[in-house]
């Protein structure tokens, strides 16, 4: 069975190295996963305000992320933080309380860059954003993709042979293993308590006194 992954990339640019490098990912489906980008651009900005009344933006963009299996945030870092579209994205799924998306959905962060230090503040920023949404986030590998420029692509705007498809090609492949361990490990215990309940209820009652 292929998992649906939702896919969130922090940059609005038409020629982003972070686009590029989910499209690469996303062409690596032999791994069970089966991605799609969501698209974030449009997203009116969070306002609580709203929540009773939201924008249809906001509705489809909780449908698709909440329809996934988990999500795999590709984002550059902005000022040694979150790009403030992603942040939004974010918000805007976290809400209305009790309502979030994200909530217990596996995820991955991959930050891009041409920078050395490959997008680790904002790598962070996400990660730290994910523990309050409850998200089982992969630990290893991280991925800090620094020194990514355009020459790193072909034409059609996928990875070429070389150490950064290497990475992803890794990072797929966890990821992969790691939607799947949650998922089932968490299939697997709703069903050994289904069936606790159920010996249970087919014990004989106590006959007291
Ligand atoms: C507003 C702004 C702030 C940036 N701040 C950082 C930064 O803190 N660290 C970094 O490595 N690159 C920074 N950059 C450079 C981006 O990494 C670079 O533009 C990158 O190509 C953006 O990703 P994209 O190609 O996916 O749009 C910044 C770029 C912009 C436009």
């Amino acid at each position: 069975m292929a998992y649906k992954i939702a896919i969130i990339v922090g940059s609005l640019r038409e020629g982003s190295i972070n686009r590029k490098v989910a499209r690469s990912i996303c062409a690596l489906r032999g791994d069970n996963l089966d991605c799609s980008t969501i698209e974030i651009g449009d997203l009116p900005l969070y306002n609580q305000d709203l929540d009773d009344n939201p924008p249809e933006q906001w509705v489809r963009f909780r449908e698709q992320v909440g329809s996934a299996d988990g999500v795999l945030f590709v984002s550059p870092e902005y000022n040694r933080g979150i790009p403030g579209v992603l942040k939004n994205a974010i918000d805007v799924g976290s809400r209305p309380y009790g309502k979030s998306v994200f909530d217990k959905k596996p995820g991955a962060i991959v930050t891009v860059s041409p920078g050395s230090i490959g997008g680790f503040g904002a790598n962070h920023q996400i990660r730290q954003a994910a523990v309050f949404l409850n998200m089982p986030i992969m630990q290893q590998p991280e991925a800090y993709l620094g020194h990514v420029s355009d020459d790193a692509f072909d034409a059609d705007g996928c990875l070429k042979e070389g150490p950064v498809k290497g990475l992803v090609e890794v990072l797929a492949h966890s990821f992969a293993g790691w939607v799947e361990t949650i998922l089932r490990s968490r299939a697997l215990l709703a069903e050994d308590s289904a069936h606790a309940a159920q010996s249970k209820a087919a014990e004989p009652a106590l006959v007291k006194g």
